[in-house]
C-alpha cells in the first residue's frame, strides 16, 4: 500500500505525477474541507499538506495520530503550533529562500508606492477628479537620503537592504543577531523608530513580535515616516496605524498583511495615504511555482523515509 498524504489545498501546477506515483494523495481540491471534517477525510495519512492559512495545531495532529510530516507551502510557520509537533515528533518543513526575492520587491513596491501617493494618484485619476496642475499638487516624500529601518534581518529583510541601498537609501535593522552586511548598521528598535523615514517589518510572527509595533512604539515613531508591512498582520497594531496616519503624525503605509485576513478592517480600506495589496509577497507565477516545488520535493523525501531539506527548527 502506499503512504497517504492529505493535500490541504491545490497548490500551483497541480500534484505531479512523481507525488502521485508514490502516494496516495487525499484532498488537493482547490477550497480546504470543512475543519471538522478532516479527521475522517485525511484518516491515515503520513504527511500533510498545508499553507499559511491552515491552522495546524495540537487538536488537529492529535485526531490524525498517522501523521509524521507536516510540508508548509511558504516560509512563515506561526500558523503551525511547533511544541504540538514536537511533543508528536512530527517534522515540520518550510519553503525558504525561493520567496525571498519576490516578497522583497513587494516590500520596495509598497514603500514607493506608499512615499509616491502611487495608488492614490491612481484612484484619483481614475474618478476623473484630476484637475489641478499647481506646483505644490499631490507631493509626495523622496526617498533617496532617507533613512530605512528594517525589523527583522533575516534573508527577507537583507533582501530589502539591498535593494534600499540602491534606492540611496541609509539602512537601520533590529535583530537578534549581528549581520555582518556592508552598509546596514544595527541598532535597538527603539532608536531604529525613532529615526527611520521608513520602517518596514520583515520578523517572524511569534509570541515576542505579535503587537510589536504597538501602540506606544508607534507614538515613538519619526513625524512624518512610512510604514511597510509584508510580514504577518498582527506585528502590528492596525488601528494605532490607521489613528497615526489619519491625524498626520505617519506620512502613509503599505500593507499585504492583516490580522484577519482576508478581512482588511474598514478604516485602513478608507484612507487614501494606506497601500493595501492581498498578501501577495511571494505572489509571483515563478516564486509560487518554485514553493510548491519545494513542497512536492519535501513530500517525496518524506514517503522515502530522506531527511527533510527545509525542516523548521
Ligand atoms: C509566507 O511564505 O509565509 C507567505 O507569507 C505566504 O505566502
Amino acid at each position: 500500500m502506499k503512504p497517504a498524504v492529505f493535500v490541504m489545498r491545490a497548490l500551483p501546477g497541480g500534484i505531479p505525477e512523481a507525488v502521485r506515483a508514490s502516494c496516495e494523495v487525499l484532498g488537493g481540491d482547490r477550497a480546504p474541507p470543512a475543519r471538522e471534517t478532516l479527521p475522517e477525510v485525511a484518516r491515515g495519512a503520513e504527511t500533510l499538506v498545508v499553507t499559511y492559512l491552515d491552522r495546524v495545531d495540537g487538536p488537529l495532529l492529535a485526531a490524525l495520530p498517522a501523521v509524521r510530516r507536516v510540508c508548509s507551502y511558504g516560509v512563515g510557520v506561526n500558523h503551525v503550533d511547533l511544541p504540538a509537533c514536537r511533543e508528536r515528533g512530527v517534522v515540520l518543513t518550510n519553503t525558504p529562500d525561493v520567496l525571498t526575492d519576490a516578497t522583497a520587491d513587494l516590500a520596495m513596491a509598497l514603500l514607493l508606492a506608499a512615499a509616491r501617493r502611487v495608488a492614490e494618484g491612481d484612484r484619483l485619476i481614475r474618478a476623473g477628479a484630476w484637475r489641478a496642475v499647481a506646483p505644490d499638487f499631490f507631493l509626495g516624500t523622496e526617498v533617496s537620503g532617507k533613512v530605512l529601518g528594517i525589523v527583522g534581518f533575516g534573508r527577507i529583510g537583507q533582501a530589502v537592504a539591498r535593494r534600499a541601498l540602491g534606492f540611496s537609501l541609509r539602512v537601520l535593522y533590529s535583530g537578534p543577531r549581528e549581520v555582518a552586511f556592508p552598509g546596514a548598521e544595527r541598532v535597538g528598535l527603539d532608536r531604529l523608530l525613532s529615526e527611520s523615514d521608513f520602517v518596514s517589518l520583515h520578523c517572524p510572527l511569534n509570541e515576542e513580535t505579535r503587537n510589536l509595533l504597538s501602540r506606544d512604539r508607534i507614538a515613538r515613531m519619526k513625524r512624518g515616516a512610512v510604514v511597510v508591512n509584508t510580514a504577518r498582520g498582527p506585528v502590528l497594531d492596525e488601528e494605532a496605524l490607521a489613528d497615526a496616519i489619519e491625524d498626520g503624525r505617519l506620512f502613509a503605509a503599505g500593507l499585504d498583511v492583516f490580522r484577519d485576513e482576508p478581512n482588511v478592517p474598514p478604516r485602513l480600506r478608507t484612507l487614501e495615504r494606506v497601500v493595501l495589496t492581498p498578501h501577495v509577497g511571494s505572489g509571483t507565477v515563478e516564486t509560487r511555482t518554485a514553493m510548491a516545488g519545494l513542497v512536492w520535493e519535501e513530500v517525496l523525501r518524506a514517503v522515502a523515509g530522506r531527511a527533510p531539506a527545509h525542516p523548521v527548527p
